[in-house]
C-alpha cells in the first residue's frame, strides 16, 4: 500500500511484505510459547499442536526465511531494507522482554507500558510502512512520515488488541479470551483500573495479579468488571481513538495526492473498528 501511495507500482513491494509477514509470524510462534496461548487464529497453536522444539526451531526458520526475501532488491535497496528490518527486530525482542518482565511487576507506568507497545508491536507496523517507501524511492522525510503514521496506528492496534484480549467475542476472536488476565499482563486497561479505583479495591486487584489459579474463570470474571466499573474501558477505547487521530495527523503532512491520504485513513478506520 505505502509503495503504491508513493507512487510506484506494488508488486516491486512484495518480497519486503513477504518479509515482514513471515517475521511477523515468527514473532506470534514465540510469543505464543512466552504467553503459554493455546490458541491462535482459530486453530492450534505450533508448540500445543507439536510440541515446545517445533516452536523454537520452526520460528527461528522462519525468522532466517523473512531475511532472504531481501536477496531479490538490488544491494542498495537491501542493505537499506536490511539495515531498518534488523533494528527493528532487535527492538520487537526488547519490547517482548518488557512485556514478560511486566508480568511480574506490580508497579508499571502508564510510560512504560506505552514503550513496551511501542517496541513490541508499532515500531513493526511503522518499519512495514516505511519499507514500502523505501521500495519506491521517496525522501527520508517522507519515509520518516510514514513510519511514524504506521507507529501511532501500531500503538492504537495493540490498544485495541488488549482490549479485544480481555473483551473479545470468544466465538469469533480466534485467540483465548482473558489470556492476558490469566498471564497477569500489565495492559492499559489494567493500569487504568488501578488508577481509577480507591486503594481498597486497587489493592484488591494487585493481589489478583499475583495469583495463578489453575481454574482462571472467577479471576477473569472479576478482573473485567473491575475494568468495567472503574471506567478503564472507556478510556481505553478514548486511547485508542487518540492515537489513531495522531497517526491520521501526521499522514496529512505527506506530500501524496488526496485519494491516497484517503486509501491510507480507510485503513487505519478499519484497524480502530475490528472485532478480532
Ligand atoms: C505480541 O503481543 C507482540 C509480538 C508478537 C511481538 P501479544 O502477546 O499481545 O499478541 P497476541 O495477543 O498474542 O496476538
Ligand atoms: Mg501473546
Ligand atoms: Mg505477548
Ligand atoms: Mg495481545
Amino acid at each position: 500500500m505505502t509503495t503504491e501511495v508513493f507512487g510506484e507500482d506494488y508488486t516491486k513491494a512484495l518480497d519486503a511484505a513477504l518479509a515482514i509477514e513471515i517475521f511477523h509470524n515468527f514473532s506470534l510462534v514465540h510469543d505464543d510459547i512466552m504467553d503459554d496461548a493455546p490458541l491462535r487464529r482459530g486453530k492450534k497453536t505450533v508448540h500445543e499442536k507439536w510440541d515446545l522444539n517445533t516452536g523454537i526451531l520452526s520460528g527461528d526458520v522462519m525468522l532466517i526465511v523473512a531475511y532472504r526475501f531481501f536477496e531479490n532488491y538490488p544491494a542498495e535497496k537491501f542493505r537499506d531494507l536490511a539495515k531498518l528490518f534488523s533494528k527493528t527486530a532487535i527492538e520487537v525482542c526488547e519490547g517482548q522482554q518488557y512485556d514478560i518482565d511486566f508480568e511480574t511487576r506490580n508497579d508499571v507506568s502508564e510510560s512504560e507500558y506505552l514503550k513496551m507497545i511501542t517496541y513490541k508491536t508499532a515500531v513493526l507496523v511503522g518499519t512495514a510502512m516505511k519499507m514500502g517507501a523505501i521500495v519506491a524511492g521517496t525522501t527520508e522525510e517522507q519515509a520518516q512520515a510514514i513510519y511514524d503514521f504506521g507507529l501511532n496506528l501500531g500503538i492504537a492496534f495493540q490498544l485495541k488488541d488488549d482490549y479485544l484480549d480481555a473483551f473479545g467475542d470468544p466465538e469469533t476472536f480466534g485467540k483465548q479470551v482473558g489470556g492476558d488476565i490469566i498471564e497477569n499482563k500489565k495492559t492499559y486497561l489494567y493500569i487504568k483500573t488501578i488508577e481509577n479505583l480507591d486503594d481498597d479495591r486497587a489493592e484488591a486487584l494487585k493481589t489478583l495479579f499475583n495469583t495463578t489459579p489453575e481454574d482462571p474463570a472467577e479471576k477473569i470474571d472479576s478482573v473485567k468488571a473491575l475494568m468495567h466499573n472503574s471506567g478503564a474501558v472507556k478510556l481505553t477505547e478514548e486511547a485508542i481513538e487518540k492515537y489513531t487521530k495522531k497517526a491520521f495527523e501526521v499522514l496529512n503532512t505527506l506530500d501524496i495526492p488526496v485519494h491516497k491520504k484517503a486509501v491510507l485513513q480507510e485503513f487505519g478506520e478499519q484497524l480502530m473498528g475490528r472485532t478480532v
